[in-house]
């Protein structure tokens, strides 16, 4: 692990994430039982591991950049699109009709894992007559980010048992095995080095309760598959295609390891 200088071991800070001065966030809590320790006794949420001055744009949805996104989620949920003439609104009475769903999701709906973005693009071309949306594309995260807005500070909470079982484990697996040049895993990572620096960025546990995140880098939101993308490129592996059934499966074991931890969606980073 050359890549992983460990000198100064700094685990997450002790702040507490308050979002508009009333919605109070869970960052930290005990591990899922599922996790057997592997990670230590306590999960935290991504917050916890950034720089004062990023975690400051979240604690007010007027400094949050993402918000100019859902603002156009809004706008685009009561606009017609597609061959039918239809809009969201035509059939939902508004995004609040949709809370609690994206801390349940990924979920199994006869047989094949669902995730936000395959409801969304179903509509569109099922129920509207609309063409699909880009997986990682602006409006598509928007939508998701709208969506996990309504589900923000209630606990993840994913199924990974009956019919989940076969397809967490598959991401289990994913999470546990070495890409790359370098070998590297997830749980190399985002297990066993969490709280170390690795170049200039502060290692977290990799959760994905807040996504889709800002990234200010790239100003604008990115997916939780394109986030999978970039750390299994920066192993120097090939790495799966965005919608894959693999970063499906990958989707849900990572959520479950949140299980507990508040939806910040969305949250702010680097
Ligand atoms: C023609 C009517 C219609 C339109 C237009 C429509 N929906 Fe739906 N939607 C439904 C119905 C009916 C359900 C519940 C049954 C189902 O899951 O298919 C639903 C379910 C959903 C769900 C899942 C809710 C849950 O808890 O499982 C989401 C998310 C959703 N719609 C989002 C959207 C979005 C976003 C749009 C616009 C891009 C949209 N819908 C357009 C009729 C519609
Ligand atoms: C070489 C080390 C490395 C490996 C291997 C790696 N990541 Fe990451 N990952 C990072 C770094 C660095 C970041 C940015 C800092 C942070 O949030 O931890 C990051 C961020 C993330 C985030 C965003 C967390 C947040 O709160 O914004 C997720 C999710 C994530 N990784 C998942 C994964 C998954 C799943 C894998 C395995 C396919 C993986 N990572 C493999 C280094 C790695």
């Amino acid at each position: 692990m050359g890549l992983l200088a460990a000198p100064a071991v700094a685990g997450p800070d002790s702040d507490s994430l308050v979002i508009n001065g009333e919605l109070e966030m869970v960052t930290e809590t005990a591990a899922p039982e599922h996790l057997d320790g592997a990670v230590g006794d306590t999960i935290y949420s991504g917050w916890r591991f950034r720089t004062d001055e990023t975690q400051a744009l979240q604690l007010d949805d007027f400094d949050n950049p993402a918000m100019l996104t859902v603002d156009k989620a809004i706008d685009y949920f009561n606009t017609v699109d597609g061959s039918e003439g239809k809009s969201c609104a035509s059939c939902h009475e508004g995004p609040e009709e949709f809370a609690g769903l994206t801390a349940s999701l990924p979920r199994v709906e006869d047989g094949k894992l669902v995730v936000l973005e395959d409801i969304i693009n179903g509509h569109r071309a099922e129920v509207m007559g609309a063409e699909p949306w880009k997986w990682s594309g602006q409006d598509m995260q928007g939508m998701v980010a709208l969506i996990g807005l309504q589900s923000r500070g209630m606990p993840v909470d994913v199924k990974i048992d009956g019919d989940a079982a076969p397809f967490w484990e598959q991401g289990k697996e994913m999470y546990y095995t070495r890409y790359g040049q370098l070998e590297l895993s997830c749980a190399n990572c985002h297990e066993q080095n969490y709280g170390n620096m690795i170049r200039a960025d502060h290692l977290s546990q990799g959760q994905t309760n807040g996504f889709p995140v800002y990234r200010l880098k790239q100003a604008q939101l990115i997916s939780k598959h394109n986030r999978f993308r970039g750390c299994i490129r920066d192993t120097r592996a090939e790495t799966f295609a965005e919608g894959s059934d693999e970063f499906r499966a990958l989707e849900l074991y990572v959520a479950s390891r949140g299980n507990g931890l508040s939806i910040e969606t969305p949250a702010v980073r680097q």
